[in-house]
């Protein structure tokens, strides 16, 4: 009896650690956020629906910045010469619809920084009016590609800001795969990707302020809420940063967010087959003991 008191007392103030003390103080560090599901409540919905037809004409105000590469229209600048120009590289918008917002889209044609939440951005306001920027959002969500992989997701809401060094990304793209020559030991096309990598940064830090932070490891730094919850809006957790809201939708934050797991924590699925297998070895075990625990005392009471 007095065992299963002890054991009682144990887990009582254990469980209280884990389910009190801990969040307690974890609240108390770190800011809380409440999540909202990537709706972007305080942008309108345009009145009429949007007509992609319409938007498809509309679009040709687009291209003399952006590519469309699933629509055959290529980039009019390379990203350093673009990043000159604007701060930063215009994506191509062939996958835009896939992982924006649509209602958000619509909002940040006629003004990107009401939508992006951010003072100043490349991409020039009044675009389009709200109706005419609901059609072209509206084209861009019909050529959107049913299924991308969450790779092309982060690429195009994420990867012309931040570089991935782990899994080699840099904001004009993936490093190519380069060999020094033998004699020398100089590999001068990695010198030249380096360097374009370079004035990129250069440029890229001019517009923001700052240069954004390699993302390899952020979802072990930050975690899953905070990481939706900055991303949903940055302002809430970095008042006055430079980083847009850039409107994902949810299923274009879950692309991703898997994008981001896979690449800093690449032994998670492997972690999460082997936990039940350890859980049930140590109720086998806690068994084992008390009936052994059992055994040994049958005798002396
Ligand atoms: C003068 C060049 C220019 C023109 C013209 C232009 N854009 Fe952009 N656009 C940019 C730049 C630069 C960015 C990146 C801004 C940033 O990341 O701060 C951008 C970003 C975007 C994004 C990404 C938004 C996000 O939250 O990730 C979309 C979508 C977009 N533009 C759509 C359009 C559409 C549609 C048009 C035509 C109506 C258009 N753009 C015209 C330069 C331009
Ligand atoms: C237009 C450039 C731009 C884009 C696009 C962009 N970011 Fe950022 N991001 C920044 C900048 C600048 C910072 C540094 C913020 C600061 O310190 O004020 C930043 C910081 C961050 C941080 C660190 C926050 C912290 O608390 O340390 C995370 C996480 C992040 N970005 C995730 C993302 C993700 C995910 C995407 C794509 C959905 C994205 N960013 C798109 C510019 C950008």
């Amino acid at each position: 009896m007095k065992d299963l008191k002890i054991l009682g007392v144990v887990v009582f103030f254990t469980l209280v650690t884990y389910w009190g003390v801990e969040p307690y103080a974890h609240s108390v560090m770190h800011k809380h956020v409440e999540f909202e599901g990537f709706k972007y409540k305080d942008l309108k919905a345009p009145a009429k629906k949007g007509d992609p037809a319409k938007g498809k004409v509309a679009i040709a105000a687009c291209v003399s910045c952006h590519g469309i590469k699933s629509q055959g229209i290529k980039a009019p600048m390379d990203a350093v010469s673009a990043s000159a120009a604007y701060g930063v590289n215009p994506p191509d918008l062939s996958n835009a619809g896939a992982v924006l917002d649509e209602k958000f889209i619509a909002n940040f044609i006629v003004s990107p920084t009401h939508a992006g939440l951010v003072k100043k951005s490349g991409m020039p306001a009044g675009m389009a009016d709200a109706q005419g920027a609901a059609d072209i959002a509206a084209y861009l969500k019909s050529i959107a590609p049913k299924e991308i992989k969450p790779k092309e997701a982060f690429e195009f809401a994420c990867g012309r800001c931040h570089a991935v060094r782990y899994d080699k990304w840099t904001q004009i793209g993936q490093t190519p795969k380069t060999k020094a020559d033998i004699k020398t030991g100089v590999d001068l096309k990695k010198m030249e990707f380096d360097k374009k990598v370079g004035q990129y940064k250069l440029n890229l830090a001019k517009y923001l302020g700052k240069l954004p932070p390699d993302l390899s490891i952020i979802v072990r730094a930050r975690g899953e809420h905070y990481l939706k919850t900055f991303v949903e809006n940055p302002q809430n957790l970095l008042h006055g940063t430079a980083m847009p809201r850039v409107g994902v939708s949810n299923e274009g934050y879950e692309k991703i967010y898997k994008y981001l797991e896979k690449v800093g924590d690449p032994s998670k699925p492997k972690r999460e087959k082997v936990g039940p297998i350890v859980l049930l070895y140590f109720v086998g075990f806690a068994f084992l003991a008390y009936m052994w625990y059992k055994s040994q005392w049958k005798d002396l009471h």
